[in-house]
């Protein structure tokens, strides 16, 4: 059997939290011994009865002899007395601990009786775990468990003390985190503290009105939330705002400023500003949970997500809108920022990854109305307008928000950091990073790998550069670009292959100059963007799901509505089109500076597998999840070389793909830079072409929607895991597929 942690454990008082981990010592045999002692005789004969401790005292000096753990469970203002008493008594390398939810005034408490310095095993603590019942029975084991522990350890704290308490904590399952002193009661005031004030402060305020009776009466769902924790103990609360007063008082300040603006926007009727500060704070309030979270921006409480196919006969017509573009929502949030002047947003895709780039925006100080049903409006703050984010800003998923503002930040004049999901964690960054230090950005990158989190220091003056790109990225071409508004003279980029140019399209449409010759896209820094109005196209990217399906479904006619046709963004109809599909791009038209069609797609001939053309694959490089389910149902082989930007996309998707292929029956042998793919289509045979299976996306949308449409010709239940992600481009996907008459049951896990 393992050691037990601690010999002889005493708890001075045991209410509601002592109680609690008294339990957990118990049940897990952390100690030999536990011992108690409170003023109430009954709690001592209730505890022992529950067998929470093996011993009771009246005395705290009885307790505490020979005990190398002293759990200090009682109200606060009680430390320095009890210390004053118990200091005598305690063994050289006893642990002495708290779990108080203030920690100054325990700090000076115990400065006050041990004026010779702090024992090392003296490490003050806060659960911040609670229940509305207080005592020993409502104690129970599992009160920590997913809760935060923070422990403020002193400079006189032995390692071993911090790390055995770290130890006993985690055994009761709670996350222990290690702050100093003055930050934990500053972040206590803020986060814990003032709301409890203030909800005191505001039924006070209902209660001491002559009319209270008909308010309380009519009183609404806001009310009771926001008011629930005045029912709190008030002697609690009472202590808690002396005990920590400099932090709560700061708090208040803060709050009362707050509110002052708050008072003027309305009084002077400011509108704009009013929008932009509730839309701030409805979206930080989102971002919050999220971000703790570490989940996609729009997730509500659920984790991940599966789709379910059940094989059978499937439909796939009509006439589709497709949400907004992906690539030119973001920018136009970017560019509308930056601006003179108000810019109108319409068709914006409203996903989590364009979510990601308006949110840093307005964390960024920039009032940003919508997004509601697509339209947004952005007020800019003009090129030198940005002010700094009082935290990291939250990327989600996002590595177009991450690349792009890597080198928007690096020009400012503030330091900022950028942090994303478990996935964008894992994603190059020093493709954009090592330009932007040519340029003179002070950027790091982390880890060997250079990955997030990405850190700018403000105030560098960059210089133009001229870049030759290593490979064919839109992204690191634009991070440079962006970069390039506020550089010194000229700066050009030329890429090996053309790839999307949004950036620069809608440079232009802000009135900035940009030279597109042959491959080389070239500006010159110190300009201004001009306020404009926006249309985003339909995502051609989201549209290629429908198109595969389309293509691979007998009898299938499907027509996509205004879809983006920039010609940096056609691969994926030119490829479709050398298989032989049935499509046709119909009703071409100019809007909002990108060209746009209407993509008429159907299920009337039988793909034929061809060797991708390799100046096609920067300009269908997010459509390959979707062109490999068309290849599978090809007739012959599929061959796609120089394409190994698929390995470093949200997932690598050369080997997703072809672990998903195989397991639902298709030959393919995954190479460095593509794929190749034995389709199983035989002409004018349209039976199946998949033997169904359990897939792993990766939590990859691009993956999961993919494997969705092989739904379309599987002989048996697909079922994809990870698809809660579909939600940073396409939003709407399953009710789309569901109108087509393909039905995909969404299954939330947990
Ligand atoms: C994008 C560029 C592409 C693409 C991504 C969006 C953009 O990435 O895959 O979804 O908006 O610039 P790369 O530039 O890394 O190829």
């Amino acid at each position: 059997m393992l050691q037990p942690l601690f010999q002889k454990v005493a708890f001075i008082g045991l209410g509601l939290i002592g109680s609690s981990l008294a339990r957990v010592i118990k049940q897990q045999h952390l100690a030999v011994e536990v011992v108690a002692s409170t003023r109430s005789k009954q709690t001592l004969a209730d505890a022992k009865a529950l067998g929470l401790i093996d011993t009771g005292f009246s005395q705290a000096i009885d307790a505490v002899q020979g005990a190398d753990l002293v759990v200090l469970a009682l109200p606060v203002r009680a430390t320095q007395q009890v210390l004053e008493t118990i200091k005598p008594y305690l063994s050289k390398n006893v642990i002495l601990t708290d779990v108080g939810s203030t920690k100054g005034n325990v700090v000076a408490a115990a400065a006050a009786v041990f004026p010779e310095g702090f024992p090392e095993g003296f490490v003050p603590g806060h659960p911040i775990a609670g229940a509305e019942h207080t005592g020993v029975h409502a104690g129970r084991a599992d009160l920590f468990a997913d809760h935060k522990v923070i422990l403020t350890p002193l400079d006189s704290s032995a390692p071993w003390a911090v790390e055995k308490l770290t130890q006993l904590w985690q055994a009761a399952r709670a996350e222990v985190i290690c702050m100093d002193v003055q930050k934990h009661d500053e972040v206590l005031a803020h986060t814990s503290h003032l709301p409890h004030l203030m909800a005191f402060n505001l039924v006070e305020q209902l209660a001491s009105r002559q009319d209270n009776y008909d308010i309380f009466r009519y009183a609404a769902g806001g009310f009771r939330d926001f008011s629930r924790i005045a029912a709190s103990d008030p002697e609690m609360w009472h202590d808690i705002f002396f005990a920590n007063k400099t932090a709560i008082l700061n708090a208040v300040d803060g709050f009362e400023a707050q509110l002052k603006s708050l008072r003027q926007l309305i009084e002077t009727d400011d509108s704009h500003a009013l929008m932009g500060m509730l839309g701030h704070a409805q979206a930080a309030r989102q971002h919050f949970n999220h971000m703790l979270a570490k989940k996609p921006l729009m997730e509500k409480n659920k984790v991940t997500q599966q789709f379910n196919i059940l094989p059978g006969s499937h439909r796939f017509n009509g006439k589709f809108t497709i949400p907004g573009d992906k690539s030119v929502s973001h920018r136009s949030i970017m560019f509308g920022a930056i601006a003179e002047g108000t810019t109108q947003v319409s068709g914006f895709l409203e996903g989590e990854d364009a979510l990601a780039t308006l949110q840093a925006f307005r964390d960024m100080g920039v009032s940003i109305e919508g997004p509601k049903n697509g339209q947004v409006t952005i007020h800019g703050v003009g090129m030198h307008g940005l002010k700094a984010p009082v935290s990291a800003l939250y990327m989600g998923n996002s590595g177009t928000s991450m690349r792009l503002l890597s080198g928007m930040l690096s020009a400012q004049q503030f330091d900022s950091v950028m942090t994303g999901d478990a996935s964008l964690t894992k994603r190059p960054m020093e493709r954009v990073a090592k330009p932007l230090r040519l340029m003179g950005a002070q950027i790091q990158t982390t880890g060997e790998r250079g990955t997030p989190p990405v850190s700018m220091t403000g105030q560098q003056q960059l210089k133009g550069i001229h870049y030759d790109l290593p490979m064919a990225s839109a992204q690191v071409k634009s991070g440079i670009l962006l970069a390039a508004l506020w550089a010194e003279g000229e700066t050009s980029v030329t890429e090996p292959e053309p790839t999307r140019d949004h950036t620069e399209r809608m440079l232009r449409a802000f009135g900035y100059e940009v030279k597109t010759e042959g491959n080389r896209i070239s500006l010159q820094g110190g300009g201004k963007l001009t306020a404009t109005h926006i249309q985003v196209p339909s995502d051609i990217s989201s549209a290629a799901f429908f198109m595969v399906g389309a293509a691979i479904c007998e009898n299938a006619d499907v027509t996509l509505e205004a879809v983006g046709i920039n010609p940096t963004r056609t691969g994926i109809i030119e490829i479709l089109k050398q298989m032989g599909a049935d499509l046709t791009v119909e009703n071409e038209r100019i809007a909002g500076g990108e060209p746009i069609a209407d993509i008429r797609i159907r299920g009337s001939r039988t793909l034929k597998g061809i060797h991708i053309p390799e100046d096609q694959v920067p300009l269908a490089i997010d459509e390959f999840p979707a062109l490999f389910i068309a290849a599978a149902c090809a007739e012959g082989q599929t061959i796609l070389t120089g394409a190994a930007e698929l390995r470093v996309k949200e997932s690598d998707r050369i080997q997703v793909m072809a672990d998903g292929l195989q397991t639902m029956g298709i030959q393919c042998t995954p190479t460095d830079d593509g794929i190749i793919i034995e389709g199983k289509g035989q002409a004018n045979d349209w039976s199946d072409i998949f033997t169904g299976g359990e897939i792993e996306s990766h939590h990859d949308h691009r993956i999961a929607m993919s494997f969705s449409m092989a739904g379309l010709r599987s002989s048996a239940p697909i079922t994809i895991y990870g698809t809660e992600t579909v939600a940073t481009s396409f939003p709407t996907f399953t009710q789309l597929t569901t109108q087509a008459g393909f039905s995909i049951e969404v299954e939330e896990n947990q």
